[in-house]
């Protein structure tokens, strides 16, 4: 049995994560999973404010240690490894989660484990079928041969996964992630942050095929967002009211929030979100063919949406291949993802040294 305690500090979430495996990589127990989240203090500055998220991490983390360990009835002196996400991300926001583990390694003289927060995406759709004992362990210990989408707020990539540490770049974006055009043009909308959900709530009730937008890049296996964003933005004018009230009563000439019903909302958003649906489910499906894989997995932040788990559900089943998707919170940032990853690595003889320093650019292949 090894215990890891991990931290995640890449961006405005402060989570802290107590992980128990067996080393046959077949029972893995979550002793305690925290997430602090800032999305409230950054929402009016419209974005994420790199000096209050790295202020506020040293405000939440030793809460939430001291949180965990309760939790999970443990001491810190009982961790057989610290671990931490140390790219990519923000860099002040990093460190203060790399300094937190590295400290308490050093204090506790146990080893150090620096996380790729794309490889805790990447990994964690194997997590559940891990503690459920489901998954037949090969060699390498839980992770099969796959191709797997991540698609989050900052990230949208394929990876030919050999095993664990084994990753192959297949494609990424060449503009903005998958997110970010959810959150792009959620705001375009005039609805709130995180866009992803937002959206998603409004397209359940409008007709996906109303507006036609455009699906791009589909012979790259590369990704694009920006082309569908701009569409969405030159469409809004034609459909939508252009005026919109003041306080005082007055009619204005706007650029957004557009005066639009709750039809055409609902319309736009179902219409937006196939696009990316399609786009996501089509490379996947080429990647998986083209890497002669039986599996599929997707994780990160998109991947909570209902509409894509069900038609790439549908898709790789039509195709013959499996599917592994993580459960709804394992899908946005948490600590339970890098822990997992941290443990997945130790138990496979993996250790970083403590010179090792955090680099908001890491790449996962
Ligand atoms: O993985 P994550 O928590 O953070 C990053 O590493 O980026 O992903 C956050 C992103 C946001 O852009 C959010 O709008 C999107 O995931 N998201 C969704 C949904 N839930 C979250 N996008 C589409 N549909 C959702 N249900
Ligand atoms: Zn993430």
């Amino acid at each position: 049995m090894s215990t890891i305690l991990a931290l995640e500090t890449s961006c405005d979430e402060t989570a802290v994560a107590i992980l128990r495996g067996a080393h046959d990589h077949c029972v893995v127990e979550l002793l305690a999973s925290e997430v602090a989240s800032q999305i409230a203090v950054h929402e009016k500055y419209g974005g994420i404010v790199p000096e209050i998220a790295s202020r506020n991490h040293l405000v939440h983390a030793p809460r939430l240690l001291e949180r965990a360990t309760c939790d999970a009835k443990i001491e810190m002196s009982q961790m057989d490894a610290f671990a931490a996400t140390s790219g990519p991300g923000l860099a002040s926001s990093l460190m203060i989660g790399a300094s937190i583990a590295k400290g308490l390694a050093i204090g506790f003289n146990k080893p150090y484990l620096a996380i790729n927060h794309l490889e805790g995406h990447l990994l964690s759709p194997f997590f559940l079928s891990a503690s459920h004992r489901e998954a037949a362990t090969t060699e390498d210990g839980t992770v099969r041969r796959n191709v797997s989408l991540i698609v989050s707020g900052g990230h949208t990539m394929s990876i030919f996964v050999r095993s664990l540490a084994e990753y192959q770049l297949i494609g990424r974006t060449v503009d903005d992630a998958a997110g970010e055009a959810f959150d792009k043009v959620a705001k375009m909308f005039g609805l709130g942050y995180p866009g992803g959900p937002e959206i998603e709530k409004h397209a359940r009730s409008g007709d996906p095929e109303r507006f036609d937008l455009p699906r791009s890049m589909l012979d790259s296996e590369n990704f694009s967002f920006s082309g569908l964003k701009t569409a969405v933005r030159y469409l809004l004018p034609k459909i939508a009211g252009r005026f919109c009230e003041t306080p005082d009563g007055e009619l204005r000439l706007t650029e957004t929030p557009y005066k639009m019903d709750d039809r055409v909302i609902a319309d736009l958003c179902a219409s937006f979100q196939q696009a990316i649906v399609d786009v996501l489910v089509r490379k996947t499906i080429a990647a998986a063919q083209k890497f002669n894989v039986d599996l599929v997995t997707m994780s990160g932040g998109v991947s909570c949406n209902q509409e894509l788990r069900r038609q790439l559900a549908a898709t790789c089943a039509r195709a013959g291949f499996k599917l592994k998707v993580p459960e709804a919170w394992l899908c946005t940032d948490n600590a339970a993802m890098i822990a997992f990853a941290a443990l997945l690595r130790f138990q496979n003889g993996f250790q970083s040294s403590m010179t090792q320093e955090i680099d908001p650019n890491l790449a996962l292949a």
